[in-house]
């Protein structure tokens, strides 16, 4: 299976089992929003919670806050969001269609190094066991000559990006011979710039409406925030503020399920600290948010850095944490080192002095600031695409699994009477009734047991707890893994104490103290 045929499967089961929804779906959707269904909320609570708790509660110097999205439109005028908050698009003249000048590009390098990873399979075959695939890269004149235009593109694109020189940017795309994927003409419009923030109007029109935006990203909300924390937390430098809410962009390509969305949720953390320590807890807050990734055991190799290289007009440091999907490396987090800049600016707008008082210099200054980015959805389509797992069992039926860490699944056991009747409902509501208090349990009693174990799979619960007819004997159950299919049999008096070593956080802290 290819990994887009993977992908598909994936975004199936992700409706199929009430996971995600096309947005408004009787009317045929609403382009890149999706709601979330009954499992799939469940499963964004458990990894915000997890978010949460790993930065606030597990800090001691890090506090939440709840800001509103509307904010006074000054905010985005001082953050650069007005001004500069914008993608190069172009228009196809014969499709009609709008791209976004750099993706195209960008495809067009994808496709070059997937040109050479064919040229080097071909080689690997050809040569069998004595090939250098080193010595390969490094002289196939070939290689060499798809590697140096593709570099060479690069660094032009990075350039014009970096100059916001849109006339250059067009001149790549027609020099690389780049067509549009609908009508496949070149015939393209000049690069213009589109800024992507929603507008609505606040208050009624007659009063004189004022144009408002839809927040592009949760973090002014914190700035905005800064001196009310520090002053009524009597917070010491260094100190952060986390936020976990919606955000919204006009995204012009939008594609790939929930990678890219026009409303999303972010979660997000500003550490403030003194000018001159930003490369220390730039690295630290890299440190710790790699680790926060890699306690899922998703596997280490899965992630990696990328380093920016066009900064945004905030930041002197940038790194994004991207993960393995199965449509390539892509962002899944960003850590930012964003200097004094966004104080700067509301001090600047605001006439309020957004400064901190360090009893230990005796100075006053406007905090640095290490931001930590991450967002929700693409966390969500991270941990679905690791877990989905098809399987064919020793007896020749296939399952498919989804193998979330236990904190994350969103129902932690089902319970199911072997039969209906006897008793056995009624028992199994006994457990049921005591579990969840501290557990989202579910009870199941439609159809054989073998189907209901594959309907808790497809969801991923990791712990079945069969009730039979010995349960009425010696109070004990069968409970079965999800993930090895193992069953052993327990007093139902202990799974209490099972869910709550199995399913709870507390393994995942631990391994990032
Ligand atoms: N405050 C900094 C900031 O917003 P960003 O790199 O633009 O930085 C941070 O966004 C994270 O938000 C990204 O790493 C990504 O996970 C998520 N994100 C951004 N745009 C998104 C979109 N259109 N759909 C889903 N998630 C998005």
């Amino acid at each position: 299976m290819t990994q887009e045929e993977l992908f598909k499967k994936l975004v199936a089961h992700a409706k199929e089992y009430g996971f995600i929804f096309p947005s408004s779906e009787i009317y045929d959707g609403l382009s890149a929003v999706y709601d979330y269904g009954q499992m799939g909320v469940e499963l964004k609570n458990n990894i915000k919670r997890y978010w949460w708790d790993a930065m606030t509660r597990l800090h001691d110097n890090i506090v939440g806050i709840d800001a509103a999205i509307f904010m006074h439109p000054k905010v985005w005028e001082a953050s650069g969001h007005v001004s500069a908050f914008n993608d190069p698009l172009i228009d196809n003249k014969d499709s009609k269609k709008r791209y976004r000048a750099d993706v195209l590009i960008e495809d067009w390098l994808a496709k070059q190094d997937e040109k050479i990873a064919r040229e080097v399979e071909k080689a690997r075959k050809r040569f069998g066991e004595s090939f250098d695939e080193e010595k390969y890269l490094a002289t196939s004149p070939r290689v060499v000559e798809l590697a140096a235009k593709r570099d060479e593109v690069h660094r032009r694109m990075t350039e014009a990006l970096n100059a916001n020189d849109f006339t250059e940017l067009r001149q790549i795309i027609l020099d690389c011979e780049i067509a549009c994927p609908i009508s496949g003409t070149r015939n393209w419009t000049e690069v213009r710039q589109f800024n992507l923030m929603f507008e609505t109007k606040v208050g009624s029109v007659a009063e004189g409406a004022n144009t408002i935006y839809l927040r592009p990203e949760t973090a002014q909300g914190i700035f905005v925030n800064f001196l009310n924390v520090q002053k009524t937390g009597r917070m010491k430098l260094p100190f952060g503020i986390a936020q976990i809410g919606k955000a919204f962009r006009n995204e012009i390509v939008a594609r790939q399920f929930i990678f890219r969305m026009r409303e999303f949720e972010q979660m997000e953390m500003q550490f403030f600290i003194r000018p001159g320590e930003e490369m220390k807890w730039y690295e630290y807050w890299k440190t710790f948010r790699m680790k926060w990734h890699r306690a899922l055991g998703f596997g280490d190799d899965n992630y990696r850095f990328h380093d920016h290289e066009k900064l945004a007009h905030y930041a002197n440091a940038a790194a994004d944490i991207e993960y393995n999907f199965p449509f390539g490396f892509k962002e899944v987090e960003g850590i930012h080192s964003r200097t004094d800049f966004d104080l700067g600016q509301h001090q600047k707008f605001s006439g309020r002095k957004m400064q901190y008082f360090d009893a230990e210099t005796g100075e006053s200054y406007v905090p640095y600031v290490v931001e930590t980015s991450i967002g929700v959805d693409r966390m969500v389509l991270q941990v679905l695409s690791a877990a989905y797992t098809e399987e064919r069992l020793e007896n020749g039926e296939e399952r498919v699994v989804m193998r979330f860490p236990a904190a994350l699944a969103p129902v932690k056991a089902a319970v199911l009477p072997l039969v209906k009747k006897d008793g056995l409902p009624e028992l199994a509501r006994e457990i049921i009734a005591g579990l969840r208090l501290d557990f989202n349990v579910q009870y199941d009693e439609k159809d054989s047991i073998g189907k209901r174990y594959r309907r808790q799979d497809a969801i991923g619960t990791p712990f079945c707890i069969t009730v039979d007819h010995q349960s009425l004997e010696d109070g004990t159950v069968t409970v079965r893994r999800r993930d090895d299919m193992e069953q052993h049999r327990v007093a139902a008096t202990e799974l209490h104490s099972l869910l709550e070593r199995e399913t709870g956080f507390r393994a995942l802290f631990q391994k990032l103290a």
